[in-house]
C-alpha cells in the first residue's frame, strides 16, 4: 500500500447528506468495525461502543427522533462548542454556504435552512444508524480516541463505497438516546455516524469542503 492509496481513499470520502435505502450487508457493516477499531487509544482502553440499527429499527429510531426534536430541549452529553471565532467561523460558514448553495437555499433564507437542519434528524435518509458512546470516566481524552475510531470507521466505510456522515447533531439529544437505545449513564453519547450507499445524484452530495494548507497547520520549530 501506497500513501497515495490513503491519499485517494481519505479524498473520496465525503460527509453524505443523501442516501439511497438499501441496506449495507451485515458482513460488510462488521467488516468496517473490525477494521476502524485497530485506531490506537490511550492504554489501549478502546472506549468506543455502537448502536447500530438497521431495517425497522432505524425507521422506529428515525420517526422516534423527530418527534422528539419537535417537542424536545436540546442537551448533549459532551458540551458543544462555545462559540467558532475567527477562522474557524469563516470555516464553518463556508462549509454551511456550499452546502445551502448546492441544496438552493439562499443565504437569509431561515425556513429553508432550518429545513435541510432537520433533514439531520431524519438521519438523511439513512438505512444505517451507529451511535458513537464512551465511558463518562474516561472524559476527554475518551472522546479523543472515539474521534479516531470515528474518522478511521468513515474511511474503511469508504473502502467498501458505503458512504458516512458522522452527525453531533443527533448527540444533541443525549437524554432521548440514552432512554431509546437503554445506554447508561456511565457513558457518554458523542456523535452518530449515519450510513449506507449515496445517492450520488442529489445536490446535497455534489459539493465538496477544502482543507487549509500545511503551512497554516504546523508552526515548525528547527
Ligand atoms: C464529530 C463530527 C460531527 C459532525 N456533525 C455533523 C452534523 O451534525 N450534521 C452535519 O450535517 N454534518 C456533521 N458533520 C460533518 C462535517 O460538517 C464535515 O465533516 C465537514 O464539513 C467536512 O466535510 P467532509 O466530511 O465532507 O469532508 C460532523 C463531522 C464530525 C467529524
Amino acid at each position: 500500500m501506497t500513501l497515495s492509496d490513503l491519499d485517494d481513499l481519505l479524498a473520496a470520502r465525503h460527509s453524505c447528506r443523501a442516501f439511497r435505502p438499501d441496506a449495507v450487508p451485515r458482513a460488510d457493516i462488521e467488516r468496517i468495525v473490525a477494521t476502524a477499531r485497530r485506531v490506537p487509544s490511550w492504554c489501549n482502553a478502546q472506549p468506543w461502543q455502537l448502536v447500530i440499527t438497521s431495517g425497522p429499527e432505524t425507521e422506529a429510531f428515525r420517526a422516534a427522533l423527530t418527534a422528539e426534536v419537535q417537542s424536545g430541549v436540546a442537551k448533549p452529553d459532551l458540551a458543544f462548542p462555545t462559540g467558532y471565532s475567527g477562522v474557524y467561523q469563516d470555516r464553518r460558514r463556508s462549509c454551511g454556504w456550499a452546502l445551502y448553495e448546492a441544496v438552493g437555499v439562499e443565504k437569509g433564507d431561515r425556513q429553508g435552512s432550518a429545513a435541510q437542519m432537520m433533514k439531520n434528524f431524519s438521519l438523511f435518509g439513512a438505512p444505517h444508524c451507529a451511535i458513537v458512546s464512551s465511558p463518562a470516566e474516561l472524559g476527554g481524552y475518551g472522546a479523543m480516541d472515539c474521534g479516531g475510531f470515528v474518522a478511521a470507521f468513515t474511511l474503511a466505510a469508504q473502502a467498501l463505497e458505503v458512504a458516512t456522515i458522522p452527525q453531533a447533531a443527533v448527540a444533541s439529544y443525549a437524554p432521548f438516546l440514552h432512554r431509546h437505545f437503554g445506554i447508561g449513564e456511565d457513558r457518554l453519547i458523542l456523535c452518530a455516524i449515519s450510513f449506507g450507499y449515496s445517492d450520488t445524484g442529489h445536490p446535497a452530495n455534489g459539493f465538496r469542503t477544502d482543507r487549509a494548507p500545511v503551512a497554516e497547520i504546523v508552526e515548525w520549530r528547527g
